[in-house]
C-alpha cells in the first residue's frame, strides 16, 4: 500500500549561508530519502523554508543596518539558491516570516492558545534588563559587561567569548546595552514556558520507550538522557521581531523562534496546499494516524525535534501526528577542523560546482555521511570517491558496454539470448543489490546505499571481464550479443538505484538506453527488462556527456576525473582563506572519545610481565617480535616499536600486556596480546612500566 509521506529538513536560519556541513545534516540525506520513497510509489510531502525569527537574526540585521524582511529575504534568496544548486527538490522552500508565508502567524499562535487552554503553559515573571533609551526590553546577548568569571571586559550577557562560560547576565559587573551604551535597568517581565515535564509524565516517556531500536542510536540514548532532566522551557520573548504572544498585554513579546520554527513546517505545508487550490489536504494530511512523519536534522536539534516539538504537537490536542523518526545526523567537519565560514573555513561553492556534475558531489558527500559518528570532508576522499567509484567502477562499465555496442552491434542494444548460468549469476547480483539498497536507506543508511551500487558495478565489470566479449566477438557472435545485452541490463539496473543520490545520472543513462528518463523500479531489479521496458533494439542515444580532462582535453565519459593538481589547489585556497582571516582557522575539532561503561573497561585484562626476548619481524621493518613472561605462561607479542627501542635494549624490561585480546597474525607471525605504550607529544613511542618489582602476572586494576 503506498503511504503518504511528509520529510521535512531543518529550516536554516536566514542569517548566513549554508555549508556542506548543513548539506550532509539535514538536507541532502532528506532528499534522497524523499526520492527513494517516491520511487518505491510512496505520495511524498517534502517541505522547507527559511528560519527567520530569533535573536540571532534582530542582532545581525541591525549590525548591518537593514531591517529585518529585508535582512532575512537576502539570506533566503542566498541559502534557496545554494540548495537548488545541489539539486535538494522541496515540494515548497518558503519561509516564516509574515510576508512570506501568510499562514505561519495564525498557525504559531492557534498551537500557543490550544497549549494554554490545555494546560501545558506555565506564566512566570522575572527581572529582565531594560533599556530607557531605546524603550525595549533586552535579550542577555544584547547586554555586554565585564565577566564575573574572569574579569574580562567584553563579555555578552549570555556568554564569555573569553572564558567561555555561559553567564548569568544579572550578575555582569558594569552592564552596558549594546544597542546604544545605555545602562540599562532590571524590570520584571512576564513569559510563558512550555510544561515538558507535564508531557514527559503524561504521555512523552512511554511514546518515546515504544519507539525502542527504532531510532537511530544515537538519537535514541540522546532523548532518553534529555527526558531524564527535562524542566519547562521559556516559549516566549522581549523582541521586536517574531510572531506576536496572542493574548493580551503582552505587546513587544513574541513566541520564542524554536517554538515557532518547527511549526513552519506545517504552516509552510498549509501554504503550499493552500496554493494548489487544496486547502483541505493540510489538515487532512497532517492529522491522519497512517501519515509517516520525518525530520532529518543535525544532532544539535535532536531536542527539539524528538522532544519538544512532539510536546507542542500532542499538547495542542488536535490529533496532530507525531514524528515516525528523526534521523538525526552528527556533526561534519572540514579537512580536521570544524567549518567556520566567519573564519574562511568552508568550501566556496564554485570549487566544485562548474568543474564536477552536482552528482559527483552529492555522491562523495553522501559517502561521507556522518550517520553514526561525526565524520569530515576531505578533498583526498571526494577524488576517492569520484574516481574510484563513479569514473573507474560504474563510468568505465557503463563505457565499455557502450563502445562496444556502437562498434560492433551498429548502436543497437542486441537480443538476449537463452540466460546462461553467469547471466543468472549476474541478475542475481543485481536483485541483491537493490534488496540492500532499499534496506539500507529504510534505516537510514546512506553510505550502504551508495555502497550497494558499488558493489552492483564491481560485479558487472568482473563479468565483462570474465565474459571477454573482444574475443567471442571473433569467435562467438550471438554469445558474445547475449553477453552485450546483459550489461546494457546492467547498466539499466545502476541507472534505477542511481536515482536518489544520482538523479541527473540516474536520468542521462535512461534516457540513452531509450528509456523515460523517471522508468524503473527498484523491486523489478534482477529480471531481465526490469520486467517491463524493453531495451532490446534500442538505438544507443547522444550516449554520455563530455568533460574537459585536466589538461583541457575533451572526453567523453560519465563522470571526469579528479585530478591531484585539483585537490591541492583546493587544499591551498583553503590554507590561505583560512590565513587571510584575522583568526587562524576553523576551530579545531574537539576529540571525541565516546564513554563506555564499567563493564566495558574492566573486560580488558591487563597484566604485568617481563620482556624476555625481542628481535626484529624479518618481514616488516616496523615491528618487534617479542617474547614475555607473563609469570605462568610465555607469549608472543609482536609490536611496532621497532622505530622506538633497538631489541638489545628491551630483554629484562617490565611491561603492562592487555593479556585478553583475540590473536591475530602480524605478516605472519602471530601476536598473542599488546604491550601498552604512550606517546610522548612528541610522536615517540616509549613503554609503560608498571611499579618497581612487580611479579610477573600480577593484574593492573
Ligand atoms: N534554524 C535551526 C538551525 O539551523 C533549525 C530549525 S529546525 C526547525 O539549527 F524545526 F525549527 F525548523
Ligand atoms: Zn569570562
Amino acid at each position: 500500500m503506498p503511504k503518504n509521506v511528509i520529510v521535512t529538513s531543518a529550516l536554516p536560519y536566514a542569517n548566513g549561508p549554508i555549508h556542506f556541513g548543513h548539506v550532509v545534516g539535514a538536507y541532502l540525506p532528506a532528499d534522497i530519502y524523499v526520492r527513494f520513497r517516491r520511487m518505491l510509489g510512496d505520495q511524498v510531502h517534502y517541505v522547507c523554508g527559511s528560519d527567520e525569527h530569533g535573536v540571532a537574526i534582530t542582532l545581525k540585521a541591525e549590525q548591518a543596518g537593514q531591517g529585518y524582511a529585508e535582512y532575512v529575504d537576502h539570506w533566503h534568496q542566498v541559502i534557496s539558491k545554494s540548495l537548488a544548486d545541489l539539486d535538494i527538490d522541496f515540494d515548497i522552500f518558503s519561509g516564516t516570516s509574515d510576508h512570506r508565508n501568510p499562514q505561519h502567524r495564525a498557525l504559531s499562535q492557534q498551537f500557543f492558545l490550544d497549549l494554554q487552554k490545555n494546560g501545558y503553559l506555565l506564566e512566570k515573571t522575572e527581572e529582565q534588563y531594560y533599556s530607557k533609551a531605546a524603550d525595549r526590553f533586552l535579550p542577555d546577548r544584547y547586554v555586554s559587561g565585564k565577566c564575573y568569571e574572569c574579569g574580562y571586559a567584553e563579555a555578552r550577557g549570555d556568554e564569555c567569548p573569553s572564558c567561555g562560560k555561559y553567564l548569568d547576565a544579572k550578575k555582569l559587573i558594569d552592564p552596558r546595552s549594546s544597542l546604544d551604551g545605555s545602562v540599562p535597568e532590571l524590570r520584571p517581565s512576564k513569559h510563558w514556558y512550555l510544561d515538558l515535564a507535564k508531557a514527559r509524565d503524561e504521555w512523552l516517556q512511554g511514546w518515546f520507550t515504544g519507539k525502542k531500536g527504532q531510532w537511530k542510536v544515537n538519537v535514541e540514548n540522546f532523548v532518553l538522557s534529555e527526558l531524564k532532566g527535562l524542566r519547562e522551557r521559556p516559549i516566549t520573548r522581549d523582541l521586536p521581531w517574531g510572531v506576536p504572544v496572542p493574548v493580551d498585554d503582552s505587546a513587544g513579546k513574541v513566541l520564542y523562534v524554536w517554538f515557532d520554527a518547527p511549526i513552519g513546517y506545517m504552516s509552510i505545508s498549509k501554504q503550499f496546499f493552500e496554493a494548489r487550490g487544496e486547502a483541505e489536504r493540510f489538515e487532512e494530511l497532517w492529522s491522519d494516524a497512517e501519515t509517516e512523519l520525518y525530520h532529518f536534522i543535525g544532532k544539535d536539534n535532536i531536542t527539539f525535534h524528538a522532544v519538544v516539538f512532539p510536546s507542542i504537537l500532542k499538547g495542542a490536542g488536535r490529533n496532530w501526528i507525531l514524528p515516525e523518526n528523526v534521523p538525526a545526523n552528527e556533526f561534519f567537519n572540514l579537512e580536521g577542523r570544524k567549518f567556520n565560514t566567519s573564519k574562511g573555513w568552508f568550501i566556496p561553492e564554485d570549487a566544485v560546482k562548474g568543474q564536477f556534475p552536482v552528482d559527483a558531489l552529492r555522491y562523495a558527500l553522501c559517502c561521507m555521511m556522518p550517520e553514526t559518528a561525526d565524520s569530515e570532508w576531505t578533498w583526498q576522499e571526494f577524488k576517492s570517491r569520484v574516481n574510484d567509484d563513479l569514473a573507474d567502477n560504474l563510468g568505465n562499465f557503463v563505457s565499455r558496454s557502450y563502445r562496444f555496442v556502437e562498434k560492433f552491434f551498429d548502436g543497437v542494444i542486441p537480443a538476449a539470448g537463452e540466460l546462461r548460468k553467469q547471466d543468472l549469476e549476474l541478475l542475481a547480483s543485481a536483485k541483491k543489490a537493490a534488496d540492500e539498497f532499499e534496506a539500507a536507506l529504510r534505516s537510514f543508511n546512506f553510505r550502504r546505499a551508495a555502497a550497494s551500487i558499488m558493489a552492483l558495478g564491481n560485479a558487472a565489470n568482473r563479468y565483462y571481464d570474465s565474459e571477454q566479449p573482444w574475443v567471442s566477438i571473433k569467435s562467438d557472435r550471438a554469445s558474445c550479443a547475449a553477453s552485450i545485452r546483459l550489461c546494457c541490463e546492467m547498466v539499466q539496473s545502476m541507472a534505477v538505484l542511481a536515482k536518489p543520490i544520482l538523479p541527473n545520472t540516474a536520468r542521462t543513462l535512461l534516457e540513452s538506453l531509450g528509456l523515460p528518463g523517471d522508468s524503473g523500479e527498484l523491486e523489478k531489479l534482477g529480471r531481465l527488462n526490469l520486467g517491463e521496458a524493453e531495451i532490446e533494439g534500442a538505438p544507443l542515444t547522444n550516449s554520455l556527456p563530455k568533460h574537459r580532462d585536466s589538461k583541457g582535453r575533451e572526453k567523453t565519459a560519465l563522470f571526469p576525473k579528479v585530478s591531484d593538481d585539483f585537490i591541492n589547489e583546493q587544499l591551498n585556497k583553503l590554507k590561505a582563506m583560512a590565513e587571510t582571516d584575522s583568526a587562524s582557522s576553523g576551530d579545531p575539532v574537539p576529540k571525541q572519545t565516546p564513554v563506555i561503561e564499567f563493564d566495558q573497561f574492566t573486560a580488558v585484562e591487563m597484566l604485568c610481565g617481563t620482556i624476555l626476548a625481542a628481535e626484529k619481524h624479518p618481514k616488516a621493518d616496523r615491528l618487534l617480535l617479542l617474547q614475555i613472561d607473563l609469570g605462568s605462561e610465555t607469549r608472543q607479542i609482536v609490536s611496532g616499536l621497532a622505530e622506538h627501542y633497538s631489541p638489545e635494549e628491551l630483554p629484562g624490561r617490565q611491561v603492562v600486556v592487555a593479556a585478553n585480546l583475540a590473536a591475530r597474525k602480524l605478516r605472519g607471525y602471530e601476536s598473542q596480546g599488546m604491550v601498552l605504550t604512550t606517546e610522548t607529544g612528541e610522536g615517540k613511542i616509549r613503554l609503560l612500566s608498571p611499579a618497581e618489582g612487580t611479579a610477573n602476572g600480577c593484574p593492573i586494576k
